[in-house]
């Protein structure tokens, strides 16, 4: 595996996940690595040939067993990068505080708005005009952490909760392979005060597609 790899968390769907894959970044995902036996981001790796791990919660007592197993799987392959893509654990600071700067997420909304599970069920009943998606460093705080990037979607009067989150999905499926690639490439940077800065190149526009002009980095 090569120096520059990363580790892919999740617990569901997977369409982040069968994003990421279908751009040049699946040489270098180490493995997928799931709490839950049955999410179907499951055959989507398998599909693409990657190495799987599950790693049930249910199976442990307490939230820490279940985080050392899972930073001693994730250590097997010493990753650049952990990304969670829908990954529903909450992670401890004991486990955030392990991996300085190197856990990202990626959270259907403008953060710091709409946190939580149910963000753009919350953005519809707020009413609000836009919405988006954020990518952020993980810290020990549900959805908090420095934003890299974020992106926008409009929203409509006409909107129900599947046309919103599949208009933000779509958003998602750009941005996240699109930071990543930004990690990897050593394109980023945490200034003194917190704020990320991402370098900006001229193949931008190609990777972000139609939303190159409502994404922020
Ligand atoms: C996405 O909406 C992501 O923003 C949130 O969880 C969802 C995961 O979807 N954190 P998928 O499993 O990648 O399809």
């Amino acid at each position: 595996m090569k120096d520059n790899c990363f580790v892919l968390l999740i617990s569901g769907r997977g369409s982040n996940l069968k994003a990421i894959c279908n751009t040049k970044l699946r040489s270098q995902i180490a493995c997928v690595i799931s709490n839950n036996p049955e999410a179907h981001g499951l055959e989507i790796a398998k599909n693409f040939g990657l190495k799987i791990h599950i790693i049930n919660h249910r199976e442990y007592n307490t939230r820490e067993e279940f985080e050392k197993v899972l930073a001693s799987t994730i250590n097997l392959y010493s990753p650049k990068l952990i990304a969670l893509a829908g990954f529903m654990r909450i992670l401890t600071s004991w486990f955030v505080t392990q991996y300085p700067n190197k856990i990202i997420n990626i959270h259907p909304s403008i953060l710091p708005a709409f946190v939580g599970a149910n963000a753009q069920k919350d953005a519809l009943h707020a009413k609000v005009k836009i919405s988006g998606a954020t990518v952020h460093f993980v810290n020990e705080k549900l959805d908090h952490g420095p934003i890299i990037a974020q992106g926008i979607v409009n929203t409509e009067f006409d909107d129900d909760l599947e046309k919103l989150s599949s208009r933000i999905l779509e958003l998602e499926h750009h941005l996240y392979p699109f930071v990543i690639q930004k990690i990897l490439d050593n394109q980023l940077k945490i200034n003194s005060n917190g704020y990320v800065s991402v370098n900006k190149t001229e193949t931008d526009q190609t990777n972000l597609g139609k939303f190159f002009n409502y994404t922020f980095y």
